[in-house]
């Protein structure tokens, strides 16, 4: 039996960082994938290969309790780790015997989600391949449970957005799709907040997917990859405690440009929606996740016509100056912003935000 699961990665269109203290986030699936493959194996073994991610190329081999893989290579498989342990420990499936091969288009450690959608995806794709009867609400929250597990602190947005794809707003613990081209065929389609799965919102629009650009910014070691999030994370929760007042207000500014941007997004207005882009990236300056690089990128994208830019994701840390840059730009403009950003030594990607969520295959 073969069992393949797909879950996009995402971007974070406002209230990054500031919705892990109950902030309002806006996100969106992309056309970038995570595929999670799950087949049979010889009984009493484990095989974890990961092709992309987190690092090139690394395969984990575990038999009883020996694992045949260097420390570097089992520490970069930790969300895969943490998957099977917390399934594992909820429901009754064996602990080896199949072999889990993961795939990823999605940029490492570029605040794109990529744990987010390994989790989510590797989550359903056990499910699918044990016969666990899950709804999508479910994997999605088991794969926050997971992420928390590993980074200390998680929202529900990525692994929201990598779940149901669209458009989706996080107010405290309610998910709200805004607008979707997802049917999360076979996963079931449940939208979860603090009322659980009677607590049901869903708009539809037929307007769907925005194109917009990725700056993204690799000058990292790679040893510093990991759990990057985890220390980003770290560092905005000390600031938040040395200026506790100063906190509050940015916090209550990221929930009203998030709501102003569902408001943009809602009515199409891509102009609204990049004003609110500079607005909210100026938050991320006064939070210190805005390294030399990312600054140098949106600046770099304003001068060349961009009609909003902003960090996205968890950004980065000036000693650890990865992540990625969001761009809205004109359609006229793209290719001369594009110019400007690469100067600047940024990797560009361009994708479509809003695709579907997750998909699941199965082959007996
Ligand atoms: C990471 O993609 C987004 C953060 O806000 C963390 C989270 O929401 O869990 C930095």
């Amino acid at each position: 039996m073969l069992v393949r699961a797909f879950a996009p990665a995402k971007l974070i269109l406002f209230g990054e960082h500031f919705v892990v203290y109950g902030a309002d986030a806006l996100a969106a699936a992309i056309d970038r994938y995570v595929t999670v493959e799950v087949s049979d194996y010889e009984k009493g073994a484990l095989a974890i290969v990961s092709e992309d991610i987190p690092l090139l190329g690394v395969e984990l081999e575990v038999r009883g309790n020996r694992i045949s893989a260097s420390y570097e290579a089992e520490e970069s498989l930790i969300y895969v780790r943490k998957v099977l342990e917390h399934l594992t420990g909820k429901y009754d499936i064996p602990e080896s015997g199949f072999r889990i091969r993961i795939k990823s288009d999605v940029p490492i450690s570029a605040g794109l989600g990529s744990s987010a959608a390994t989790c989510v995806a590797t989550i359903a794709a056990l499910k699918a391949y044990f016969g666990i009867e899950s709804d999508t609400d479910e994997t999605r929250k088991d794969a926050r449970e997971v992420e928390r597990a590993v980074q200390g602190a998680a929202s529900p947005i990525d692994t929201a957005v990598s779940s149901y794809g669209g458009f989706i707003h996080v107010s405290g613990e309610d998910v709200l799709r805004i607008r979707s081209d997802s049917d999360c065929s076979g996963t079931g389609d449940e939208i979860g907040g603090k009322g659980g799965k009677e607590k049901r919102k869903e708009e539809r629009r037929d307007e769907e997917e925005i194109s917009m650009m990725i700056a993204i910014s690799h000058a990292f070691r790679a040893s510093a990859l990991q759990l990057k999030t985890k220390n980003i994370i770290e560092r905005v929760r000390e600031r938040k405690e040395r200026f506790p007042s100063v906190f509050s207000y940015l916090l209550n500014a990221a929930s009203e440009i998030t709501r102003a941007g569902v408001e943009a997004l809602r009515e199409n207005d891509i102009k609204t929606l990049g004003t609110l882009f500079f607005i909210n990236h100026g938050l991320l300056e006064s939070i210190g996740v805005v390294t030399k690089n990312l600054s140098a990128f949106v600046s770099a994208a304003r001068r060349a016509g961009a009609t909003g830019a902003k960090v996205t994701g968890a950004g980065g840390l000036d000693e650890m100056d990865v992540g990625s840059v969001l761009v809205l730009s004109p359609a006229e403009k793209r290719a001369c912003i594009e110019g400007a950003l690469i100067a600047e030594g940024a990797e560009v990607m361009h994708v479509r935000a809003g695709v579907s969520g997750l998909r699941v295959e199965v082959e007996e």
